[in-house]
């Protein structure tokens, strides 16, 4: 059927961060944790996940299999997928482990390069074909897919690719992948590459192509979107670009270019892009690395705005230095950084975003503040803006007095924090709190002094050049609250971010419609 000309063409989304994610150096997961993210993954509603390669280890066959079984029974999920060798006995791993899955893919992949070819496979082209046709036709009718990837495609012969990926349609695959292995290609190039094979593959009308790209150029998201406008109907891509060497094509984005710029793809996946930051979270607090400050999407300075210029644009109407909206990732608002560089609006509605609402005078008298100490502050938090109202006012809630922790190595040794607070109303007081770790061990005690249940639900610590920044979220009452402070050293900062965050509670009980906005 003829595709009207403004419907988008569907993309279907697979996604490798449990594979070729998982397989990069300093990113390996356990079972238990790729099944956690693999939840993540259905939330986000892509179309293939692929969650290992069976035959590689036990733990790898294990996770494959753990994740059919919990995930891959749901006909209407995702399909589960198994990376394989072109061998009877990796087909055959592939196949035990995805057996659970009401729909499950192989994916078999061959080098087709004159280097692969003579370097890895020892095989001129016909074996190299022969292989390829033996292995899908061994694999057929025993999975949901097949899908064939000729890997080290962009450095192949073009005219031996399309023989290769004419070979893997007629034996029966389903998905021909082209992948940029070394990540060496360009849009243009791989734009060329795939008119071509989609112009002169003759194969059944279900067969898409697909490309893989790495990132060794920077170019892998790039590349993957040229393949598209070329006619590639499904991207494989990971969540914050994780990967072999420089990674893979980042999932977020190319998923948010295409939701973007409907008018120049003219194509769409069905991800719900608003479980994009969390599951960019998630995977930054499993594998311990946390995508840069300033990552496209899911970087925290992605929809953050310092200088004066932007905050007063942004504020007015968000569209002038906006492209895309906060919410549609799944953030709850766009974040206007207080520094130097910004004006009086942004710090106008940071103020009556924390229940205050200046008069004239006293608002300038704030503001000259705000300046001085924007000079020598990198950022202004909100613990120091309620000092700077509080300077004439009833002050807040919180005050640290003293801070103290132990750890140690020894397997007994529980991390140990002792705070010491004052308290508007209820003076002083000193609690203990106990934690696998000092942070939860340091959010006990402040829930103990301040008489709360809280779990302490995230914690982002970034180095800056002298200072530690730290960001904890928590779960107070039944209410979340954050809370975000710089020092040198990183229990004080850990303590400071907690008392902003336990002030930032006391001004929500005070006033109810800051938590509602919370
Ligand atoms: O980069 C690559 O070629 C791969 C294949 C196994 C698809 O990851
Ligand atoms: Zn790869």
């Amino acid at each position: 059927m003829q595709q009207a000309p403004d419907t988008p063409r569907p993309v279907a989304i697979f996604d490798t961060s449990l594979r070729d994610g998982e397989q990069a150096p300093g990113f390996s997961m356990r079972p238990e944790q790729k099944l956690a993210l693999a939840h993540a993954l259905v939330r986000l509603n892509v179309d293939v996940m692929e969650v290992g390669f069976a035959a590689a280890s036990p733990g790898d066959a294990e996770a494959v299999r753990l994740i059919a079984e919990e995930i891959g029974t749901d006909p209407d999920g995702p399909a589960i997928c198994s990376l394989a060798r072109a061998t009877e006995g990796d087909v055959e791993a592939a196949e035990r482990a995805l057996a659970p899955a009401a729909k499950n893919r192989l994916h078999l992949f061959f080098g087709t390069s004159d280097l692969h070819l003579a370097a890895k496979h020892r095989m001129e082209k016909p074996e190299a074909l022969a292989t390829i046709e033996r292995a899908i036709r061994m694999a057929r009718g025993r999975f949901s897919e097949i899908e064939f990837s000729a890997e080290d495609a962009l450095r192949t012969d073009p005219a031996f690719l399309r023989e290769a990926m004419q070979c893997a349609a007629e034996a029966g695959a389903d998905v021909l992948n082209v992948p940029d292995t070394v990540g060496y290609t360009s849009p243009e190039e791989i734009g060329a590459v795939f008119a071509d094979l989609v112009a002169n593959v003759a194969r059944p009308d279900h067969v898409i192509f697909s490309t893989h790209n790495h990132d060794d150029l920077g170019m892998a998201v790039a590349n993957s979107l040229a393949a598209v406008r070329a006619g590639a109907g499904q991207v494989e891509c990971t969540i914050n670009g994780i990967g072999e060497r420089a990674g893979n094509c980042a999932l977020e984005e190319v998923v948010m270019a295409l939701k973007t710029r409907p008018d120049h793809y003219r194509a769409d996946t069905r991800v719900n892009t608003r479980e994009l930051f969390a599951a960019s979270r998630l995977l930054g607090e499993t594998t311990g690395n946390m995508p840069p400050r300033n990552k496209a999407i899911v970087g925290r300075n992605a929809f953050a705005h310092e200088a004066g210029i932007h905050q007063h644009g942004v504020l007015a109407d968000r569209r002038t230095y906006e492209i895309m909206s906060p919410e549609d990732i799944g953030l709850p608002s766009n974040a206007l950084v207080l520094g130097k560089h910004s004006g009086k609006h942004a710090l106008r509605a940071r103020l009556e975003a924390l229940g205050h609402d200046l008069g004239g005078n006293r608002f300038e008298e704030i503001y000259s503040g705000f300046k001085s100490l924007a000079d020598t502050k990198r950022e202004v938090t909100d613990n120091d803006l309620c000092d700077l109202v509080a300077e004439d006012g009833r002050g807040h809630a919180w005050e640290l007095v003293r801070v103290e922790m132990r750890t140690g190595t020894k397997a007994n040794a529980k991390p140990t924090a002792k705070v010491t607070l004052d308290h508007r109303d209820r003076g002083r007081l000193t609690a203990i709190g106990h934690g696998t770790g000092p942070f939860e061990a340091l959010t006990e005690a402040f829930c103990v002094a301040a008489e709360v249940e809280g779990t302490l639900d995230s914690v982002d610590a970034h180095q800056l050049s002298r200072e530690m920044e730290i960001e904890v979220g928590l779960t107070v009452d039944g209410q979340t609250i954050t809370g975000r402070s710089q020092h040198t050293d990183v229990v004080i900062a850990a303590a400071e971010a907690l008392l902003a965050a336990f002030n930032n509670h006391e001004r929500m009980v005070a006033s109810p419609r800051l938590a509602d906005a919370a």
